[in-house]
């Protein structure tokens, strides 16, 4: 009976939620039919407002104009519940009455700002990262926003590519993984949820490979490199329900992206079967006159409707050119309409017609922004994203008794920067709410420990004037730390550099440090990997802090006292040299492997530099120790249809409590295409008392081993597969080899 009144509900569920859809279509093709052509092209048209630069309203009357007209389907950067609500009663003004889409690049946070995405990737921490999307959803909601242009999944295998700091780094897994999460967290419940907001899975496709590391530049890829490596995060972006995706400046192989019929028709809308829509990057559409690709804005509008663009962000081509196009037969109305319908879905399915306003409420915006709740959430994944790069004569944790600390360096009273790029513009923000790492370190020490304080030096400048005090003050304390890196706006957008150093004199002012014989904590701040070879060679304990969000100091003070037991592990491989890159971890063997770094007669190295880098993807050490062993596979053959149940022990062998990730590598030793060295393809992250035990279990499955072969098509192929477990892709403790049959 039980059973029968649960599957009646069940179908009825089921029923409703069909006949939901249902009637979203219906509403989308009855208010279709209303529509002109003109407000069809409205639709998708969109404008930034001019809210940076001389407020919110300023917006040139002419734009309010074709608010009111219904020429605008959708508005970036309004920021706040008023400028949204104003904005919005616009276009209620309008003849359908259509609402605006407001949106936002809520990158990392909104108000409450959280590591740079590329230092969250860091903690391989999949439900902190997913908390961390919803938060900044919750906040943005509240605040009238309802699309977000994030996650940006783009690998990145370039860290001279300023744009690094915005994605999960290098590696094709873990990138999907925390795509997914992502996605997840920003829409959380699903569209129409007041805290949800839409996610835009971007820049697609292949942006992080551009030539050089240059931003904007071409890019030359091959399919299977395309396949195998850049898209997979995108593929799990729709997987997890992205509403909306963002095609990317730079051109593949000789079509631009935003024209690119291939990428956004042919893979996305048909092979991944994507029901949201398309917006443009900023411009790019007017950009494929640049790129020598379209003749003029009309031949532009043409190219990116026809190749599944569907709304223009800032580049006043459908706006100008979509009408005509349809008049002279150029492009069809279908694609128009196909476009629309796509946009008018989301508006629906996030309750818009039903109430244009209901994101932008003050009070839900008051509640939200700064909740103490989401602040503690900011300083615990900021905690977890720093990496632990040394600590070889244990130095740290620092104790609380220390009597007395100096704490050195140009970023150490620094406020906002701890924002990092892509902060939304905090004009509105009393900075007294950031944690500088000044602060961060005063809240955790007690009263009978003394800080002291020096800047040292600028971080770009070549002026050593601030060294003498610099060491005078180091002189006269038990412990100094050295807080130094890249200027927060040094990574991010149009942020590349041809040389990835410490910039300035900050290494010249930690040689000078390391004569007054003290033991020396360095903290580096970055939106990149970096090239710092002195003060890794030299500097016995390197906490890697990147930029951490409004909570950074607080949280670095947790980790240097051991209140928080490091457990971040690098999502990109750290070079020893510009030379080295692009430089990833699973990169294929070549013909000619290099059997170690001094190998260089007639094989793959550089005979200047070794091939291996700094520090190796996946590397970050704990104030404790792991040991792993006794690995033990299920059966030592399988057929596809089969799983190895892979099982192992971790034992935390050190003095504190700690999180590891555990890796799991395979080697797929022969191919019908060649196969990486090594590919991650699972892991775990542990928690471990000290001297606990615990057994980690994995499943190897055909997916596992399945790789796109030379026609593209997704299979595993029967042989030999090593299976690698490590602590990094360079530090492998286990291994075991196993056979696919059939
Ligand atoms: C960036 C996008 C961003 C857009 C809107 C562009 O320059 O490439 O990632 O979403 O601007 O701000």
């Amino acid at each position: 009976m039980n059973k029968l009144l649960g599957s009646i509900i069940v179908f009825w569920m089921a029923l409703s939620a069909f006949s939901q859809t249902q009637t979203i279509d219906q509403s989308v093709e009855e208010l279709l039919q209303k529509m002109t052509l003109e407000e069809k092209i409205g639709q998708l048209n969109q404008y930034s407002s001019d809210w940076n630069q001389t407020g919110p309203m300023t917006i040139n009357p002419n734009k309010q104009t074709e608010i009111k007209n219904g020429q605008i389907g959708s508005m970036l950067n309004v920021i706040g519940t008023t400028y949204t609500r104003q904005y919005q009663e616009l276009a209620m003004q309008s003849r359908l009455k259509i609402p605006l889409l407001f949106g936002l690049d809520v990158i990392h946070g909104y108000k409450t700002t959280f590591p740079l995405p590329l230092a969250e990737a860091a903690s391989w921490d999949l439900p902190a990262i997913e908390l961390s999307a919803r938060i900044a959803a919750t906040e943005a909601s509240a605040a009238g926003i309802h699309w977000t242009f994030a996650p940006m999944v783009d690998i990145a295998r370039d860290p001279r590519w300023g744009r690094v700091m915005e994605g999960a780094g290098e590696d094709t897994y873990l990138g999907s993984k925390i795509a997914y999460a992502r996605v997840k967290g920003f829409q959380g419940d699903g569209l129409g949820n007041l805290n949800s907001v839409m996610a835009c899975a971007k820049h697609f496709a292949a942006y992080g490979a551009a030539v050089g590391g240059r931003d904007y530049n071409s890019v030359d890829m091959s399919e299977r490199m395309l396949w195998e490596t850049y898209l997979p995060p995108f593929k799990a972006a729709v997987d997890a329900g992205a509403a909306t995706f963002m095609n990317s400046f730079n051109d593949i192989n000789g079509i631009p992206a935003t024209g690119n019929a291939y990428i956004q028709r042919d893979i996305l809308k048909g092979k991944w079967n994507f029901q949201g829509f398309v917006v443009s990057d900023w411009g790019s559409i007017g950009e494929m006159i640049n790129h020598g690709y379209v003749t003029d804005a009309k031949d532009a509008a043409r190219a990116a409707i026809t190749a599944g663009s569907d709304m223009d962000m800032e580049s006043n081509a459908y706006r100008y050119h979509l009408a005509q196009l349809v008049a002279e037969n150029k492009i069809s109305i279908e694609l128009i309409d196909d476009a629309v319908r796509r946009v008018l879905r989301k508006k629906f399915e996030l309750g818009l017609f039903e109430d244009p306003f209901r994101y932008s409420d003050p009070d839900r915006q008051n509640a939200a922004i700064f909740n103490p709740e989401h602040a503690k959430i900011a300083r615990d994944i900021a905690a977890k994203s720093i990496v632990l790069l040394k600590n070889e004569k244990q130095i740290l944790p620092l104790s609380k008794e220390t009597k007395s600390i100096a704490f050195i360096g140009p970023m150490v009273k620094l406020k906002r920067a701890n924002h990092g790029f892509w902060a939304i513009d905090l004009k509105d923000v009393d900075s007294t709410y950031i944690v500088s790492q000044w602060e961060g370190l005063q809240n955790k020490v007690g009263k009978n420990t003394k800080l002291l304080y020096a800047k040292g030096c600028d971080i770009e400048s070549t002026d050593k004037s601030g060294f003498a005090e610099a060491i005078k003050v180091a002189k006269k304390a038990d412990v100094v730390i050295v807080s130094i890196g890249e200027k927060h706006n040094m990574s991010g957008e149009a942020k590349s550099r041809s040389n990835i150093g410490l910039p300035g004199v900050q290494e010249d002012l930690l040689k000078e440090l390391q004569k007054t014989g003290k033991p020396i904590v360095v903290l580096i701040n970055a939106g990149r990997p970096l090239v710092f070879n002195w003060t890794a060679d030299n500097m016995s304990t390197i906490l890697y802090t990147w930029w951490l969000g409004s909570e950074a100091g607080n949280a670095i003070a947790d980790v240097l006292f051991g209140d928080y037991n490091p457990s971040g592990k690098l999502p990109m491989t750290f070079p020893r040299d510009e030379g080295q890159i692009p430089i990833y971890y699973n990169h294929y063997n070549t013909g000619r492997p290099a059997k170690d770094d001094q190998d260089k007669i007639y094989v793959s190295s550089y005979i200047d530099l070794p091939n291996s880098p700094k520090f190796p993807f996946g590397f970050g050490l704990s104030y404790t120790t792991f040991q792993y062993s006794d690995l033990k596979l299920s059966q030592n053959q399988m057929n596809s249809d089969e799983v190895i149940e892979v099982a192992l022990k971790l034992s935390n062998t050190g003095k504190y409590a700690g999180a590891e990730v555990v890796q799991l590598y395979l080697k797929d030793k022969t191919g019908s295409v060649v196969r990486p060295i090594l590919e991650l393809k699972d892991f775990q992250k542990v928690s471990l008392a000290a001297g606990e035990t615990k057994t980690i279990y994995f499943k190897i499955d055909k997916e596992k081993l399945s790789f796109f072969n030379q026609k593209l098509d997704w299979v595993a192929e029967p042989g030999s597969f090593e299976l690698l477990i490590g602590a990094s892709s360079a530090d492998i403790r286990l291994r075991a080899n196993f056979e696919l049959t059939n």
